[in-house]
């Protein structure tokens, strides 16, 4: 098979790289990629919004399976596009997308298939005199979610109800998040460890991938600023085997059956963002692709062919009950550049690449923002490098000590990263 993978972060290096292990892959173009992906196959400038030229793209050069790593093409219907044109391709359509691009559809499906959540209350625009008596009898804190797509900044712990109407009514007005924000979701706060689960669906069947944990915060002990992701690890004790057959059978199962009763089979990966509360876990978001840098444990773990797997998905014939998994346990750490999430400079050289053996060593270093330039490898964004150490068993602390004797090594101007990743599964 070609295959052609939309994105441009870790995510993708790491599809890339578990495709490049692939019996049946033969070539992999990657739109438009990073330094990572051009090692692996052939990167090609087409921008991830432009669905015609990805389209006429996959024409030209006979592509057989088209993977799309971030949630915008899928929002704007590449796959009902490429469908429709004849082209295989993994993810959900746009109408099945709106368990991620709106949170009160997703909400409402939740509410409508008895799929454990938070509870909660949607209002629209002008209706700040409902939302002001709906706050006043809340308990505090609440969560304030903009509807629509909000680059992972739509949601707001409010601790009073002053905090909760004010960010309540400039949402509704459209000056918060803009049209994303004028419907709102106002959900009651969990509390817990969160976690997200990976399924793989061709609208009937699901495989699960290891659970995983996300580090979302800037700096040790989950403070500073909100993040995409500065370090991930699986699988996480939080989720033993009983937890994870919970959410399966409550979660998953209900979504995939829920989507499908309702009209809208639901294909791709469905990312569930967990709470696991002491009532039990309970649904936080849906996305409607792989996350990032959870893409960079979970994929290593999987002792199966990618190509297959995803082909077979886009086919709607997913062949297996249980997806085979590594004895084995991983860990990320991501390499930001300073000032991220905020501005941050690029074009920094990246040194020490070369004395890392990832083979021998077990390490993988997934490109997120980097580029080539004049044969250097050099920064282009705020997350730069994931680096995912792997070992046996549920050995994490030998994993964790092992991706930062990678990330020691590593050399770029401003380069930051947390310290802490994977040490609360220790304790
Ligand atoms: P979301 O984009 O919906 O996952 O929200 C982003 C983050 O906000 C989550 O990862 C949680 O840390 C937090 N959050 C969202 N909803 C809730 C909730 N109902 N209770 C507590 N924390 C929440
Ligand atoms: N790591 C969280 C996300 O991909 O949204």
């Amino acid at each position: 098979m070609k295959i052609l993978v939309i994105g441009n972060g870790g995510r993708e290096h790491a599809i890339c790289w578990k495709l490049r292990h692939s019996k049946e892959v033969e070539h992999i173009y990657c739109a438009p990629g990073n330094a990572g992906t051009a090692a692996l196959g052939t990167n090609v400038s087409i921008k991830q919004g432009d669905i015609d030229g990805l389209l006429q793209f996959v024409r030209r050069e006979s592509i057989d399976l088209t993977i799309v790593g971030p949630e915008a093409p899928l929002a704007d219907g590449i796959v009902d596009t490429f469908t429709a044109a004849g082209h295989r391709i993994f993810g959900p359509t746009k109408a099945a997308a709106q368990l991620e691009t709106s949170k009160a559809f997703a909400k409402d499906f939740m509410k409508r298939h008895h799929i454990p959540t938070a509870a909660y209350e949607v209002f629209h625009a002008g209706e700040k005199g409902r939302l002001r008596r709906y706050l006043s009898a809340s308990s505090y804190p609440v969560v304030l979610k903009a509807d629509g797509l909000a680059a992972g900044k739509g949601v707001i712990i409010a601790q009073s109800f002053e905090e909760a109407m004010r960010n309540g009514e400039s949402m509704l007005e459209g000056s918060a998040f803009g049209d994303a924000g004028t419907t709102l979701v106002v959900e009651e706060f969990m509390e817990g460890v969160e976690a997200s689960v990976f399924a793989l669906t061709d609208s009937v069947r699901f495989v699960t991938l290891a659970p995983a944990q996300d580090h979302k915060r800037i700096l040790d002990n989950d403070l500073g600023k909100n993040t995409g992701g500065m370090g991930a690890f699986a699988p996480t004790p939080h989720v033993p085997t009983e937890v994870l057959a919970d959410v399966k059978i409550h979660i998953i199962k209900r979504v995939i059956d829920g989507m499908r009763a309702d009209g809208i089979p639901y294909a791709g990966v469905l990312f569930v963002g967990l709470m696991l509360t002491e009532d039990g876990p309970k649904v936080l978001e849906f996305n409607c692709r792989f996350g990032d840098p959870e893409t960079q444990v979970v994929l290593p773990l999987i002792d199966y062919d990618l190509g297959v797997l995803l082909r077979d998905i886009a086919d709607g014939k997913l062949q297996l009950n249980r997806l085979p998994l590594h004895d084995a346990n991983a860990v990320c750490v991501v390499m930001a550049s300073s000032g991220y999430p905020d501005a941050y400079d690029t074009g920094k050289a990246i040194a020490g690449l070369d004395a890392i053996n990832e083979e021998e060593e077990g390490v993988l270093v997934f490109h997120a923002g980097t580029r080539t330039e004049g044969g250097r490898v050099v920064t282009a964004g705020g997350r730069v490098l994931g680096v995912t150490a792997l070992a046996q068993g549920s050995d994490l602390a030998a994993s964790i000590r092992l991706a930062y004797s990678a990330v020691n090594r590593i050399r770029f101007d401003g380069a930051y990263y947390r310290t802490d990743i994977g040490k609360k599964a220790l304790q």
